[in-house]
């Protein structure tokens, strides 16, 4: 297999690995770096689990070549919220107030695809931010909530 060097700044930090080029974005992530909080569900671009913010747009980190990323700013989980649990990001609080998961195993890429739904201006109505959510998928059911979290945090 055929190595490659990227350069990337993650959640605000800069990292550089050396890679053999058919790892994805979710891998780099998950086995190089150790930021575990992007989960693994498909690995096949079907799930949403493994959502994270490329250059702010939302990507399914499965899907995405680690070495075509190069100087790209990665947001995951673990980027948003600096103060750590007394200051979570306000869509991390919505999802506690909503009762907005159950197993949590989707709640990572829920959360970041919500933000990207956001900020993308996809949440006019209940119907429109189901719409633009659906590449995430819950197991328990948990999109009424789900749907309440983001509007609440859209304002
Ligand atoms: Fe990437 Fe399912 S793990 S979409």
């Amino acid at each position: 297999p055929v190595s490659g060097r990227v350069s990337l700044v993650v959640n605000g930090e800069g990292r550089t690995a050396t890679i053999d080029n058919r790892t994805s974005l979710l891998d780099l992530l998950r086995e190089r770096f150790g930021l575990t909080g992007t989960k693994k569900g498909c690995d096949a671009g079907a799930c949403g689990a493994c959502t994270v913010l490329v250059d702010g747009r939302r990507v399914n980190a499965c899907l995405t070549l680690a070495v075509r990323l190069e100087g790209a700013e990665v947001t995951t989980i673990e980027g948003l919220a600096p103060g750590g649990d007394d200051e979570l990001h306000p869509l991390q609080q919505a999802f506690i107030e909503q009762d907005a998961f159950q197993c949590g195993y989707c709640t990572p890429g829920q959360i970041m695809s919500g933000i990207g739904c956001i900020q993308e201006g996809h949440t006019r109505s209940p119907g429109e931010i189901r719409e633009w959510m659906s590449g995430n998928i819950c197991r328990c059911g948990c999109y009424v909530n789900i749907v309440k979290a983001v509007e609440q945090a859209a304002g």
